[in-house]
């Protein structure tokens, strides 16, 4: 049977399911729920000079038939006093003594870093989080995310905080910065053990259209939130990927968040280069429960893969993420509709014919509905096998036998790329279109 403990830069846990900072983490009653459900770690929400929180606090994006795709909060960190939190982690740590415990902490001066270190190390506390992220409320008071897009400042803050601290520092970044690895490398120079991303991103949920504030409405007002949940888990990986890359960053472990809600989230995740990974909305929606979906289907991922430990596929997706330019322009698919599942919606016939490159033809028998591929026009792009709602009725079948290949780095090296506005080697040459008065004719017909 696969073993899930980890070590994640010093800090041991059975598992590398671990609740982000946040309001599922508030309370040593809410952790210890958690631990008995089968979380293997958590990282306290995060304590510092205890805030005044507004109410109402949150707001969603309900898509569809799906409450809470993403989610957003204007909440900041703990209002609860220090001493209280400090003395629930020392009585979760009695309960708990191997799950990992993990303070998130964010103050403002040298003085009040040092002195917060000690307190939840004489607590028990098993590593700190630095909260670098919180992109409303906290860095208008020169906290937060004002420090994670800061890179020379959370440096001097890391720096800071090694000097006091005795257990492993995870800094934990923003992702509400063009360009990742700015923080990331400062984190590494200042000495972090390790890193965790993403918090949450900058970001205006809705606006309410009687009293025309931004969700969530605090007495006719609104701020700025931080977007979390489902919506941000491709953000969230693509920062893991760009970190987990890079030659001195990787160094250090990853614990990866952003969006986690099933077993393949963390898969997916552990695959990126993360080796501890953290929840916060998921269990926000569904409670603490979810972890055992997550146990069960990474238990299985590993025994099908034959992965004794989550360290024998961490990173596994990384040599197969390239650059645009290394990708093989002789590689050609095209889509193919498997005509006994298909159910006749003609939802791919609309999508290529309005949306990309009317390579569907619907019959013009009424009777039959079922349309086919125009192979000819078909450009392999998928857009109908994302908009079809039958599961693998749209497949994209391989055309080439695989034996050319060649890259756009290696045809500008060749001089073979198009130069000239209307450059023979484009693409797109001799391609059908169909001619723009098609179009009126389309109507006239319809
Ligand atoms: C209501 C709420 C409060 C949060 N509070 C904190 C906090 O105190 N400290 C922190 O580091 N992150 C905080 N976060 C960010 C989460 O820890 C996490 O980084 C983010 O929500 C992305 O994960 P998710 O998509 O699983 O929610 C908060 C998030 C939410 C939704
Ligand atoms: S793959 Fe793209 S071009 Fe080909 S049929 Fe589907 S939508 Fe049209
Ligand atoms: S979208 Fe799928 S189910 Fe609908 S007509 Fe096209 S192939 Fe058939």
């Amino acid at each position: 049977m696969a073993d899930l403990s980890i070590n994640f830069a010093g800090i041991k846990a059975p598992n590398p399911f671990w609740l982000a900072s946040a309001p599922p983490t508030n309370s040593g009653y809410q952790i210890m729920k958690a631990f008995e459900a089968g979380w293997g770690g958590a990282v306290w929400k995060t304590l510092g000079v205890p805030v005044i929180n507004v109410s109402s606090r949150y707001g969603s994006i309900n898509y569809r038939d799906t409450r809470m795709m993403g989610f957003n909060n204007i909440e900041l960190i703990t209002d609860r006093p220090l001493a209280d939190n400090l003395r629930e982690i020392e009585e979760v740590k009695k309960y708990f003594p191997d799950h990992a415990v993990i303070a998130s902490i964010m103050v403002e001066s040298k003085k009040e870093w040092h002195q917060i270190v000690k307190d939840v190390e004489n607590a028990g506390a098993d590593g700190i989080e630095l909260n670098f992220g919180c992109p409303h409320g906290m860095c208008e008071r020169g906290m937060g995310s004002a420090v994670g897009q800061e890179p020379d400042v959370l440096k001097l803050i890391v720096e800071w905080v090694k000097e006091a601290a005795s257990t492993p520092v995870i800094t934990k970044l923003s992702p509400n910065i063009s360009h990742i690895i700015d923080p990331g490398m400062a984190a590494v120079q200042g000495g972090t053990d390790a890193i965790s991303l993403i918090n949450t991103i900058k970001s205006i949920i809705g606006i309410d259209l009687d009293s025309y504030a931004p969700y969530p409405v605090v007495d006719g007002k609104g701020s700025n939130g931080g977007y979390c949940g489902p919506a941000v888990k491709p953000i969230a990986m693509h920062m893991l990927k760009d970190l987990a890359q890079h030659p001195e960053i990787s160094k250090v472990p990853i614990s990866g968040i952003g969006g986690i809600e099933t077993w393949r989230d963390v898969v997916e995740f552990i695959l990126l280069g993360a080796t501890s990974i953290q929840v916060c909305t998921a269990v926000m929606h569904y409670g603490f429960g979810i972890v055992r979906e997550m146990e069960a289907g990474l238990r299985q991922f590993m025994d099908d893969k034959g992965y004794n430990t989550i360290y024998d596929f961490a990173g596994k997706a990384l040599p197969n993420i390239t650059e645009w330019k290394h990708l093989n322009l002789k590689h050609k698919v095209i889509a193919e509709i498997d005509k006994n599942t298909c159910i006749g919606c003609d939802l791919c016939y609309i999508a290529c014919e309005d949306g990309a490159h009317q390579a569907i033809a619907l019959s013009g028998d009424v009777s039959n509905r079922i349309p086919n591929i125009i192979e000819e026009n078909c450009v392999g792009c998928n857009l109908c096998s994302l908009v079809c709602p039958v599961e693998n009725c749209i497949t994209m079948v391989k055309k080439d036998d695989g034996t050319e290949s060649i890259s756009w780095e290696e045809r500008t090296l060749n001089d073979d790329v198009p130069v000239t506005f209307n450059d023979d080697r484009a693409g797109g040459k001799g391609h059908f279109v169909p001619k723009p008065t098609d179009a009126l004719k389309a109507k006239t017909n319809s």
